[in-house]
């Protein structure tokens, strides 16, 4: 069963052990990734799996120098598919395809952290280059980028805000 801690367990991790992260483990965290929800069970991403040290350096220059993604030992770049989502029109396009490349993101941030390896959510980043990069397909959009590896360091603990400042109930 999961608990509060499960979630609390889960942080932002940017600095990485020089430990490979065993292809099984790759393999569990995108499984996870996938059984998230997604609309209309069409399963509107793709996942690129990405080790080479050339292409990690080039990502991390895409995404504005930060360099933590070329020194994970691997970063697993999601991606939403827009033609598997074609069957929705623009609500799929521009919302569905979002929606289930974040659902899995998060399912797979929660396996790792079980595992007790590190990753952190990158979305800043120039989303030309790292289709270029990939030669990702036209209608295949790369939404995250994710670090994995063994957390060298604790992860920071940002607060939240009060839950009370974000939740309305009947009316806003
Ligand atoms: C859509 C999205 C984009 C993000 N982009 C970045 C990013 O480009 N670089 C980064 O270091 N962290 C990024 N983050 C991670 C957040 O900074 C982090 O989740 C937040 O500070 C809360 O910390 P926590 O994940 O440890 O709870 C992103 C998170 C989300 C959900």
């Amino acid at each position: 069963m999961r608990t509060m801690e499960h979630f609390r367990n889960r942080r932002s991790v940017r600095s990485f052990t020089k430990d490979d992260v065993p292809e099984e483990v790759i393999a569990e965290a995108l499984e996870a990734g996938n059984l998230a929800p997604s609309a209309g069970n069409l399963q509107a991403r793709d996942f690129v799996v990405v080790r080479d040290h050339e292409k990690k350096r080039v990502l991390a220059d895409a995404a504005h120098s930060q360099q933590f993604l070329a020194d994970a030992p691997v970063v697993i770049v999601c991606c939403a598919n827009q033609e598997r989502i074609a069957g929705y029109g623009p609500r799929g396009r521009e919302l569905y395809c979002i929606q289930d490349v974040a659902a899995a993101v998060e399912n797979m941030l929660l396996y790792l952290a079980d595992a007790g390896y590190g990753a952190c959510w990158v979305g800043t980043f120039n989303e030309r280059k790292v289709s270029d990069l990939l030669r990702l397909p036209m209608h295949v959009r790369p939404l995250a980028l994710l670090p994995v590896g063994r957390p060298a360091a604790e992860g920071r603990s940002p607060s939240r805000m009060g839950i009370d400042s974000l939740v309305h109930f009947e009316e806003w």
